[in-house]
């Protein structure tokens, strides 16, 4: 599995936690939090190609959230209708190409239609993949996959693809997971395609969130050592 829009671009994946606290400490209703947050989505893709980001997949809806008050689920519902209606656009524009990653048989009348419009309007966009996880969930999508290989054969590489091709997405591995908000769990995200994540948890709630913090999230992880269950080049002893 690799990172598209570029050879070394990161995929980079957010949990964007913290719009219901940043509005209730603010003495505003949930769903403010939730408008602003696509505003931090906006700010936040248009910082990634810059960042040497070429993926970035945003974790905007769980499969456990149905269970969220009807008003709020309905609320995120309409909010995703108009990101569709209003942002394809300036996705295109930016060569932003989006795509839509969970379910879509749950989802409102029209809105899988429309994920489909703005799929398909901004498809040819190179700068940047942007795919927003909307009844999303790891674990089903796991065993979405087994089912389908029914007994068969996989490889790492096989089963990812049927792993991503059940939520409608692509195999692309994470380099760096994001939560925002505090929390420090991965709330059944990426369960597969992040087994060699770099993880970075920042107490920033997400309708704050901006390039800065997205800055300093690559830089920690520039950082980091990653050694994918190996060594670390130097120490590994040469052959006598
Ligand atoms: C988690 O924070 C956030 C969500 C469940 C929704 C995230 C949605 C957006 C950022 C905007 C929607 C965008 C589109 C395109 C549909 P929380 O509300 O659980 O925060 P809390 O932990 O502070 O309560």
């Amino acid at each position: 599995m690799q990172s598209e829009a570029g050879p070394g671009a990161l995929h980079a994946a957010i949990i964007m936690d913290g719009n219901g606290r940043w509005a209730t400490q603010r003495g505003l209703p949930r769903l403010a939090g939730h408008h602003r947050g696509v505003e931090a989505i906006r700010r936040t893709a248009e910082a990634c190609p810059d960042l040497g980001i070429g993926t970035l997949t945003l974790y905007a809806f769980s499969a456990d959230n149905w269970q969220r008050p009807a008003d709020e689920v309905g609320g995120l519902m309409r909010l995703l209708r108009s990101y569709l209606r209003n942002e394809t656009q300036r996705l295109a524009r930016t060569g932003t190409r989006l795509s839509v990653v969970g379910r879509r048989d749950r989802l409102p009348n029209g809105i899988p239609e429309a994920i489909a419009q703005a799929e398909a309007a901004t498809a040819s966009g190179g700068r940047l993949h942007l795919r927003i996880c909307v009844d999303y969930s790891a674990r089903d999508a796991i065993i979405a996959a087994a089912q389908r290989l029914q007994g068969g054969e996989a490889t790492r590489e096989s089963f990812g693809e049927l792993v991503a091709g059940t939520m409608h997405g692509s195999p692309v591995d994470v380099d760096l997971l994001i939560r925002t908000g505090g929390e420090q769990r991965l709330s059944d995200f990426m369960l597969w395609e992040a087994a060699y994540a770099e993880l970075h948890f920042t107490d920033r709630m997400w309708p704050e969130f901006g390039p800065d913090d997205l800055a300093a999230a690559v830089a920690e992880f520039a950082r980091r050592e990653r050694r994918f269950g190996g060594l670390k080049t130097a120490a590994v002893p040469a052959a006598a």
